[in-house]
């Protein structure tokens, strides 16, 4: 099986994918029969490149060509037009979009997403904004038009929650989870309880390249709010937007309070949650203070953790160690693996 792939977006995720696709090739071959070919990337602001022919660039000389620092990669040709231009262009059988977040909309990536799907192809993103705004509409564009929608690293990186649930939680219904899934909070939280003020633990957090210039969209619980959408809604079968769900008693002040009033042996977290009950799902992200026999408390600022609740395997709680865009990388590794299995099978 020979997959064709377009990236749109080629930054710490993209790159890290590339590097990977290029470490993992003969193991891809060996056990998977699987060879990649890169037909295009592009960037917003470096501009893009196509390889119109053939079966695209391998990643190792994608790679090797260093772009878009040095030049495009031989057998590339230069694309100057927009990312909508681009998705119609590229001649490829996955579009794997990478590109920024907009919580609020959404855009540009639903769109691209949009359009790859229209066209027949399968999408694997990283980028929570589709699935959190539009997930029932594209996954049902992509049965329709026969391409797969694959988004296992939206939420906790990598960590294998969508493709674990798809394939080993065939007949399970999933009532509600919980988990902590906020590194920012978590770590300046972490922090905080170790004696370190707010701002201490904020510039320890920008330091090591886990919370942003502003980091309130992760203290005032957004970030957690978009990824608890994306989970509610592949998972509990919901239809939420970022907006639906209630952040309680979140921000810089809230966290100060809380901590000033945690009782001994107590640790805070910030929690994200939702429940379905009868037809309604409810999702919600607060400051919680853990006793000391809940599992979220024994989690280390830079982990994150998400307990299932099931009706058939009880509770399932899955951790991550430390995420980055490795491991980001290596979920869409794992998507485009899945799609390049289902297209063999046909
Ligand atoms: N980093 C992680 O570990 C991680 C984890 C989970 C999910 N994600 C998600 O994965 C996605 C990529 O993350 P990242 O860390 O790689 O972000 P990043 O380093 O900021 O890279 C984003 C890339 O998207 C490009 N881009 C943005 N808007 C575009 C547009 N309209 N058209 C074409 N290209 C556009 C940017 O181009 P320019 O640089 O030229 O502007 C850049 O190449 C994001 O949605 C993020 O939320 C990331």
């Amino acid at each position: 099986m020979h997959l064709r792939i377009a990236l749109l977006g080629y930054g710490n995720v993209g790159r890290a994918l590339i590097a990977l696709l290029a470490e993992k090739a003969d193991v891809l071959r060996d056990r998977h029969n699987l060879t990649l070919g890169v037909t295009g990337i592009m960037t917003r602001s470096a501009g893009g490149w196509l390889a119109p022919n053939g079966k695209g660039i391998s990643p190792a000389d994608v790679l090797a060509s260093g772009w878009p620092e040095r030049d495009i990669p031989v057998g590339g040709e230069s694309f100057s037009g927009g990312s909508i231009g681009f998705v119609g262009l590229a001649p490829c059988d996955a579009l794997v979009e990478l590109t920024t977040l907009d919580a609020r909309t959404g855009q540009p990536a639903l769109e691209h997403v949009r359009r790859a799907l229209s066209a027949g192809r399968s999408v694997v993103t990283a980028n929570k904004g589709p699935i959190a705004h539009a997930y029932r509409d594209l996954r049902a564009l992509a049965e329709e038009r026969g391409g797969a929608l694959r988004f296992e690293s939206t939420v906790m990186d990598g960590t294998p929650i969508f493709n674990m649930a798809a394939a080993s939680l065939p007949a399970t219904t999933i009532a509600s989870f919980r988990g902590t899934l906020n590194s920012t909070s978590n770590y300046v939280l972490s922090r905080m309880a170790r004696g370190e003020t707010l701002e201490e633990a904020v510039s320890g957090a920008q330091r090591l390249g886990i919370a942003e210039a502003n980091p309130a969209n992760d203290l005032e619980g957004w970030d957690a709010a978009v990824k608890a959408t994306v989970l509610a809604n592949v998972l509990l079968d919901a239809n939420l937007r970022p907006a639906d769900v209630l952040r309680e008693g979140l921000g810089a002040e809230a966290m100060r309070q809380a901590q000033a009033a945690l009782l001994p042996g107590q640790t805070l977290k910030q929690v994200a949650e939702a429940e379905r009950s009868g037809d309604a799902v409810t999702a919600r992200v607060r400051l919680e203070a853990l006793a000391p026999g809940d599992l979220l408390a024994h989690l280390s600022g830079m982990e994150a953790g998400l307990t299932l609740r099931t009706d058939t395997m009880g509770d399932l709680t899955i951790i991550e160690g430390e995420g980055g865009p490795g491991q980001t990388a290596h979920g869409v590794m794992a998507d485009l693996v899945a799609i390049a299995v289902t297209l063999a099978g046909r």
